[in-house]
């Protein structure tokens, strides 16, 4: 099946879940939020008592782990091992297991065979790290969505805080700044700017705005 596929990168906090998610539902595409299935592999090596530099631990946690992916009223349920675990991923624990275990490349391997066999058989918007560079290099769209780290934080803060979450800016601008280090120095697939993508700086924009931008080049 000749299938469209829109690949979306950008560090921690630029809105690409929320922009990705309303671009899809305008497209009646799929979206496929890549990094909670990282996030589940994290919460299963948490689970298991296994430390983030353990790479051989966290290995083989993540190779005997199933995770898979299923849609519900359009929104991205992901099982781990048949589980829902989507209520369990979003804590700051999960985020910072997750950006240390992406760095290890048979982490990647495994989940890089489930993400293109998505993208071959739907019309999907894919937002991660790797997306334009790595998993589809050859999508019709690719997109690099990225925002100031203050903007990034406030945010965070600003969710923590609806969530009656505890939160604080300068921990959260540390957090960020961290993981987008990480994230962008990692050796196997680091987050960078992919051939031929357009950037987009979300700093001053507002959702609509980049929604539109996204979807209008599509047509
Ligand atoms: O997009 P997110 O914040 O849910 O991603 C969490 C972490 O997962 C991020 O810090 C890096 C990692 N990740 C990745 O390495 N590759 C992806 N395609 C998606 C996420």
């Amino acid at each position: 099946m000749d299938t469209i596929n829109i690949a979306i990168d950008g560090p921690a906090g630029a809105g690409k879940s929320t922009i990705a998610r309303l671009a899809a539902e305008r497209l009646g595409y799929i979206y496929v939020d890549t990094g909670a299935m990282y996030r589940a592999m994290a919460l299963l090596c948490i689970r298991n008592h296994v430390a983030a530099g353990e790479e051989e631990k966290v290995v083989g946690v993540c190779e005997r782990a199933e995770v898979d992916i299923e849609y519900v009223g359009g929104e991205q349920h992901v099982l781990l091992n048949g589980e829902n675990v989507n209520a369990y991923i979003r804590t700051e624990e999960v985020s910072r297991m997750t950006s240390a275990i992406s760095v290890y490349p048979k982490v990647r391997e495994k989940l890089l065979t489930l993400q293109r066999n998505i993208a071959e058989n739907n019309n999907v918007i894919m937002d991660g790290r790797d997306i334009g560079t790595n998993v589809l290099p050859n999508a019709r769209i690719k997109i690099y969505l990225t925002a100031s780290v203050e903007t990034r934080a406030k945010r965070r803060y600003k969710e923590q805080i609806e969530k009656g979450q505890e939160a604080a800016i300068k921990d959260i601008e540390k957090d960020i700044e961290e993981r987008d280090y990480r994230d962008m120095h990692r050796d196997c697939a680091p987050l960078r700017v992919a051939d031929g993508a357009k950037v987009i700086d979300s700093s001053n924009l507002s959702i609509e705005e980049v929604v539109k931008l996204i979807t209008d080049m599509v047509k």
